[in-house]
């Protein structure tokens, strides 16, 4: 059975992550979708709690896919999970030189291969940050973002007015 893991802080999942999932989906018998505890990023906007839940709402409808957390290296996630592979979506040439550096780095420690899929164009500008931004000053996400993360962001931001 091939496992694959799509790796992420999704914070929050948008239409373009759900994009990419769907669509590992399809060529996996059955997908991880491995959150990551402590994102470096940035402080982030949902808990982990929150951040599975709208997952889990959001993919209600792949059968073949599962929401878990992970933190420490990801490859070791991967082992410990049976993964074989993992999968990235590139949704621009600026994603590409991070990613294949992790990737390479992933298939040094590991032997465990990246696969990349493109983004579907109208999802190219789309990131959890920019989500954020827009939403955080009223603005409309809900052609980039599923209904109920839309709801949480108005209520979260609606919090701090
Ligand atoms: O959604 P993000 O924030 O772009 O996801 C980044 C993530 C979680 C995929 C990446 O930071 C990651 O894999 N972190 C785990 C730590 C790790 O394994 N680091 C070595 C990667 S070469």
């Amino acid at each position: 059975m091939a496992t694959a893991l799509c790796p992420g802080s999704f914070d929050p999942v948008t239409y373009g992550h759900l994009d990419i999932i769907e669509r590992t989906a399809r060529h996996f018998d059955d997908v991880i979708v491995a959150v990551i505890r402590n994102p470096q990023k940035s402080q982030s906007l949902f808990t982990l709690e929150e951040r599975q839940e709208l997952l889990h709402e959001s993919l209600a409808h792949v059968p073949n896919v599962r929401i878990e957390f992970f933190k420490g290296l990801l490859v070791e996630f991967a082992k410990q999970h049976g993964a074989s592979s993992i999968v990235k979506g590139l949704r621009a040439i600026s994603d590409f030189d991070y990613e294949l550096q992790m990737a390479q780095m992933n298939q040094r420690l590991s032997g465990i291969d990246t696969f990349f899929i493109s983004t579907t164009p109208q999802h190219s500008f789309l990131s959890s940050s920019l989500v954020r931004e827009v939403a955080r000053f009223g603005g409309d996400v809900s052609s980039m973002v599923p209904p109920i993360v839309v709801e949480r962001l108005q209520g979260r931001f609606r919090e701090e007015v």
